[in-house]
């Protein structure tokens, strides 16, 4: 396996056609994201002109140097050339630590992590070991709410950058005990409901290091086992993929490691 030093340090790439520069650019950047880069040009030229026009609001300015502006726009641009985004710091160590003290707060709500959908719904330990609670069983908190506003400003940007059409935003905490995984799988779900567009995944955990395990492992190229991406579960570290398109799991850590595991879903 090859490790990729490309100064964030959240991630590493695997197989030998993902190593070396420019490497996270080769192979998945075909037409199957032709389609987004397009809209994410369109929908620049779009804001620019809002923004000439005067049309946008203050609120709307968050694109102009702001840090959260500067990652929005970096998580754009890797959707569109990729279909996937690592953001380092996107949250504060602090803003971290009070999301982990909510999640461990709620510990008490949690519960065995189910698969599949409806009828089909079934905890199955086979294939993933995590427990979660979705953020409104939670107590909610300042932790949860900053998120959750945080998420929606990245949604409002996203709709604006690449027209994404995302509606609605559904999360759960994750915690995962020393040794828990979850087996390679695609997040969309088939069949009717909410259609996942966005799988987002942040991660809580400080001074993770690689020998604790527990990366999300990320394969680039449909069902092939290379290339593939690996990310350290890092507290702050934000992931975003496109739900339908990137099959990943979660490995073994020998920490307990803890995540807030949402989706942006579109129109059905
Ligand atoms: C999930 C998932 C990844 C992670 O909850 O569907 O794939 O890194 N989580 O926690
Ligand atoms: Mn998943």
């Amino acid at each position: 396996m090859s490790h990729e030093s490309d100064g964030t340090g959240a991630q590493r790439t695997g197989a030998s056609g993902a190593s070396g520069p420019g490497a996270r650019k080769r192979g998945w950047t075909g037409s199957a994201h032709k389609g987004l880069r397009e809209r994410r040009a369109r929908g620049n030229e779009a804001s620019r002109q809002r923004l000439r026009a005067g049309a946008v609001s203050l609120s709307g300015l968050y694109t102009l140097n702001t840090p959260s502006g500067d990652a929005h726009d970096r998580i754009a641009d890797g959707l569109a050339d990729h279909g996937w985004a690592v953001s380092p710091a996107f949250l504060t160590p602090a803003q971290a630590s009070t999301l982990l003290a909510e999640s461990v707060s709620a510990r008490d709500r949690f519960h065995p992590a189910g698969v599949g959908r409806a009828g089909a719904h079934g905890v199955r330990s086979g294939t993933r070991s995590d427990s979660v609670c979705w953020l409104g069983d939670a107590h909610s908190g300042p932790g949860q709410a900053a998120y959750l506003a945080a998420m929606d400003g990245l949604r409002a940007y996203l709709n604006q950058s690449l027209y994404l059409g995302l509606l609605s935003y559904d999360a759960h905490f994750a915690s995962y005990p020393v040794g828990a995984f979850y087996a390679r799988h695609l997040d969309a779900l088939h069949g009717p409901g909410a259609r996942r567009t966005l799988s987002c995944v942040l991660y809580l955990n400080p001074d993770w290091t690689d020998a604790d395990g527990g990366h999300l492992r990320l394969y680039l190229d449909g069902d092939r086992q290379e290339p593939f991406m690996d990310v350290r579960p890092e507290a702050g570290t934000l992931v975003t993929f496109l739900s339908e398109r990137f099959e990943h799991e979660v490995l073994t850590s020998t920490r307990e490691r803890s995540s807030v595991t949402g989706w942006f879903s579109g129109r059905t």
